[in-house]
């Protein structure tokens, strides 16, 4: 059975941060980024970085399956815009892909963020990974603007869910 819990003690995030870096991994392989090429890759995130940004705010959702942490995901407030949420670093080893743990992730992270009065849920993605795109398209994302940026060799797309009822 696949339980989605709120974790937030460090053991926990430690485990979610591998998983990160073990399904960021597979696409920076499939794109040849290293950590010295595109250090700032959610592949290449530093636990530093990630526990900080647990202890600021963001809150953490752990996909757990038979004791062992399968999926994760991040939900943080928007500092600029009132009721908007973030949703970040989605990530699900790939022996657990295609069975709905990244689905449910997406729609627990939805759910805090309606309890929250929230409005809107954003995401940014790689912009040419048409299959994720073509997927969060599909949970009801609509593509709002894509951008570059000097440090990223790729577009980044961003991407929204309404959240209204
Ligand atoms: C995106 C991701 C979380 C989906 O997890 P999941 O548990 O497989 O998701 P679900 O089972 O709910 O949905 C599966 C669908 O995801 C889509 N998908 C998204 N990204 C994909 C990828 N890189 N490879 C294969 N399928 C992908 C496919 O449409 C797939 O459909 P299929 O099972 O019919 O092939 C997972 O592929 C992942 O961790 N990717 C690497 C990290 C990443 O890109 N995260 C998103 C950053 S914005």
């Amino acid at each position: 059975m696949l339980e989605i819990t709120e974790v937030a003690d460090d053991k926990s995030l430690r485990a979610c941060l591998e998983v990160i870096h073990v399904a960021f991994g597979t696409v920076a392989a499939a794109h040849g980024w290293t950590r010295d090429t595109v250090p700032d890759y959610t592949a290449f995130l530093p636990w530093a970085d990630y526990q900080a940004q647990a202890r600021s705010g963001g809150r953490v959702f752990a996909a757990v399956r038979d004791g062992r942490i399968v999926g994760c995901a991040t939900l943080l407030a928007s500092r600029r815009t009132p009721h908007r949420f973030l949703l970040e670093k989605l990530a699900v080893l790939p022996d657990a892909r295609h069975g709905g743990v990244g689905r449910r992730l997406v729609q627990r992270v939805a759910a805090e963020a309606c309890a929250l009065e929230g409005d809107t849920l954003g995401i940014a993605i790689v912009d040419e990974e048409v299959v994720l795109k073509n997927w969060y398209l599909a949970l009801g994302f609509v593509q709002v603007r894509t951008a570059t940026y000097a440090h990223l060799p790729f577009a980044v797309g961003y991407l929204d869910l309404s959240l209204a009822p």
